[in-house]
């Protein structure tokens, strides 16, 4: 983080982030805080170092000290440290050598095991296997996985989550055991950054920041101007199935995103999901 003034620092990082200077109050607590938030990056690149395996499970538990949703508490880390298992992972991602470079690999769970366990053993029914019940566990692992993000920065770590380890689903839930009702929601590669990193510029907030009604007012527009604003400091380094697609003679984020969708992606997620034991009515 650069250590110049911080609510000027937080100005220019929000700026960076949705092309808009929003006022910061010089005297608010908390900005050094609010500045790590802003500044997010993932990190891709990481240096040989060890993560000191106390100060991974002081992260986790800072983790899953995140709220829950009715005290539920549907919310797993699992630390891979066994390099058998790493390698495997590895081998099934082999697009992603940053997972390799990384100190540690943690898979993030959201974890329905435990409910209707708590039914039996006091004896009640277990009224709620719906869809619902599913939600508010992955509500709670992305919780816990956003909170380990944020702890991890603060302590100088950089992270990656990994969600393309629910392409192997099933390679995943047999590799670590995964119960009935216990899901990956994501990987998350973690390491002491190799670089800087770099701020992604988001949409506008006259996109996502809404009051008292949703209102995206021209919303081709905003999306326009976001694909040139982004363009302008974080260009694509290559162009997605130009073979399909040709070569865009303006390349950016909605351009990306839409073929990136024009594929289905784990469309048998949700037979995986309802196979461990989640219902999705
Ligand atoms: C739930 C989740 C899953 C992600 N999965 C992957 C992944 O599989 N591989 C990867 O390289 N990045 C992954 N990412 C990182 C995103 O690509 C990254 O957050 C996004 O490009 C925005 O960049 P930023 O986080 O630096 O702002 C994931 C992020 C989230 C929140």
């Amino acid at each position: 983080m650069p250590e110049k003034n911080i609510p000027q620092a937080l100005g220019d990082v929000l700026a960076e982030r949705f092309g808009e200077r929003l006022r910061v109050d010089p005297d608010l607590p908390g900005l050094d805080e609010l500045h790590r938030i802003a500044g997010h990056r993932v990190h891709r690149r990481y240096l040989a170092k060890p993560v000191d395996p106390d100060l991974l499970r002081l992260l986790c538990a800072c983790a899953l000290s995140a709220p829950s949703k009715s005290d539920l508490q549907q919310a797993d880390i699992l630390i891979v440290s066994d390099q058998a298992k790493r390698r495997t992972i590895e081998a099934l991602l082999p697009e992603m050598p940053w997972l390799a470079e990384a100190a540690v690999f943690l898979v993030f769970l959201a974890s329905g095991r435990r409910l209707p366990e708590l039914s039996r053993l006091r004896g009640k029914p277990f009224a709620n296997n719906h869809l619902d019940q599913f939600f508010n566990a992955v509500s709670d692992a992305s919780i816990v996985l956003a909170t380990f993000l944020r702890a991890a920065t603060a302590v100088g770590l950089g992270c990656c989550p990994i969600s393309v380890i629910r392409d192997h689903a099933a390679t995943v839930s047999a590799l670590f055991e995964l119960p009935p009702r216990v899901v990956p929601l994501a990987g998350m590669s973690v390491g002491w950054p190799a670089q800087h990193g770099a701020i992604t510029p988001r949409l506008g907030l006259a996109c996502t920041l809404h009051e008292d009604r949703y209102d995206d007012g021209d919303l081709a527009q905003h999306i326009d101007d976001y694909d040139r604003r982004r363009a302008a400091v974080r260009p694509y380094a290559r162009q997605r199935a130009p073979k399909r697609f040709g070569a865009a003679s303006f390349y950016g984020w909605s351009e990306d995103k839409a073929r990136q969708y024009a594929d289905s992606q784990r469309a048998d997620f949700g037979i995986f999901v309802r196979g461990k034991g989640f219902c999705l009515d």
